[in-house]
């Protein structure tokens, strides 16, 4: 089969790496992918909302499976594309229809959803230029911390959490009135705040029935102990040790059917990866966030444990018969670490020649902004999260160990990493 990955991170080297490894793979193709993804697949030059170019390769390349790696294609319909036209209609997109993805494109939209099907999510409200007054006084009836989310896609940074009231009235003003996250803050949920610890658990769906992926914790804030500003993601782990079978039970009866049927009865179609950002609370899961795609930096350590054939199991999702394969899963720890450029999330610079990759061992190196200089054979950074460093182990603390020692063999101006993945899962397991 010839496949088609949309992307260039992390999480698309991880997705690369393990298409690369199916029997079932003739050719991949990555557009626009990273270096790393060159060295498991070709490289093409190709802009995934440009979808007139994408059915020209699609075409020309004779693709049978579309797997997207981000958000914005689905968002901006690209399965809708495929199915509108007669061409392209029978090949498989892995990665749900417009209408479906809006449970990651608007906050609302997944809120209602969640309301409907009663899945268990922090109570909310939602508001808009027409009933900004009622939003204050909402504010001023729920307790800090404030929770205020921009309905739209906002690149991650759309959520603003604060202590102090009237800073919460001021940043509603601005988020509606002063477009702060441009039309995506036109309209915006206020919730309630979960005091809990958070993990990302990961389904696969045909739209019929569904396979759980290892769940998996990242790490988004930039400093220590989860401080500082947050970013794409620091670093993940999987398993997570508090997600035990019992917890893990619960989110499947609570969270996962209701929300693949919620799906069937809302004439929903769905095809690919959810994403369901969780808070656990004492032993209660919530839903934070729905994504309709897998995660990055989750990716990195997550797919590394499947053992099953993936593109086995997207074929299947084209087929409608996911309920007839098997997923196997790696019982080992595995652990990655994203090194980041100096600077980051902020601006940093980009450019640097990083060194070191062929001195690895016993881990696998998932390239996220990296750049292939073909004249001088050189990789350079070309982004903030450069390079995830993953490596496996039979406990959290033994694959950390083999993480953190190949990401020392690792070198570019300006490195940085969180040295404290796992910090929080001790005590919680
Ligand atoms: P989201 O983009 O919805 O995932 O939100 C970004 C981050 O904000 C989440 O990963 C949480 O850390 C935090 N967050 C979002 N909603 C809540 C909430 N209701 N209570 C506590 N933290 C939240
Ligand atoms: N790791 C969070 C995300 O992929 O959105």
């Amino acid at each position: 089969m010839n496949i088609l990955l949309l992307g260039s991170g992390g999480r698309e080297h991880a997705l690369a790496w393990k298409i690369a490894q199916s029997p079932k793979t003739d050719q991949l193709f990555i557009a626009p992918g990273n270096a790393g993804t060159a060295s498991v697949g070709t490289n093409i030059p190709l802009d995934a909302t440009q979808f007139e170019s994408i059915k020209l390769f699609v075409v020309e390349n004779d693709i049978d499976i579309v797997a997207v790696g981000p958000e914005a294609p689905l968002v901006n319909g690209i399965h809708d594309y495929f199915l509108d036209d007669p061409v392209l209609q029978n090949i498989t997109v892995i990665g749900p229809q417009k209408a479906s993805a809006m449970l990651e494109g608007s906050k609302c939209f997944a809120k209602e959803f969640m309301q409907r099907h009663g899945i268990p999510t922090a109570t909310y409200k939602s508001f808009n230029d027409g009933n900004l007054e009622e939003g204050y006084v909402f504010l001023e009836q729920i307790n800090p911390p404030y929770v205020l989310k921009a309905d739209g896609l906002a690149a991650g940074k759309g959520v603003l959490i604060m202590d102090n009231l009237q800073k919460a009235k001021e940043t509603l003003t601005e988020m509606i009135n002063g477009a702060k996250f441009g039309e995506a803050s036109s309209t915006v949920v206020i919730e309630e705040f979960l005091k809990g610890i958070e993990l990302s658990v990961f389904v696969l769906t045909d739209g019929l029935s569904y396979k759980i992926f290892p769940e998996a914790k990242d790490y988004k804030r930039i400093g220590e102990a989860d401080t500082g500003l947050n970013t794409g993601g620091m670093g993940s782990i999987s398993p997570v040790p508090f997600a035990c079978e019992k917890f893990m039970q619960k989110v499947e009866n609570e969270i996962i059917i209701p929300t693949i049927e919620g799906l069937q009865q809302d004439n929903l179609p769905y095809k690919g990866f959810i994403f369901f950002g969780l808070m656990k609370v004492d032993d209660q899961a919530y839903v934070i966030e729905y994504n309709c795609r897998m995660g990055d930096p989750e990716a990195e350590s997550v797919i590394p444990r499947l053992k099953s054939d993936l593109v086995e199991l997207f074929e299947a999702v084209g087929n409608n018969n996911l309920d007839s394969t098997t997923l196997e899963i790696d019982e080992r720890y595995a652990t990655s670490v994203m090194l980041v450029s100096g600077g980051y999330p902020e601006s940093y610079e980009k450019g640097k020649i990083i060194e070191g990759t062929g001195n690895v061992s016993n881990c696998i190196l998932f390239h996220a902004g990296t750049s292939l200089d073909v004249e001088k054979d050189e990789i350079k950074t070309s982004g903030g999260r450069v390079i995830a460093v993953t490596a496996f182990g039979n406990s959290m603390d033994e694959a950390l160990q083999n993480t953190y020692v190949n990401v020392e063999h690792i070198h570019f101006e300006g490195k940085y990493y969180r040295h404290d993945l796992g910090f929080d899962l001790h005590t919680n397991s």
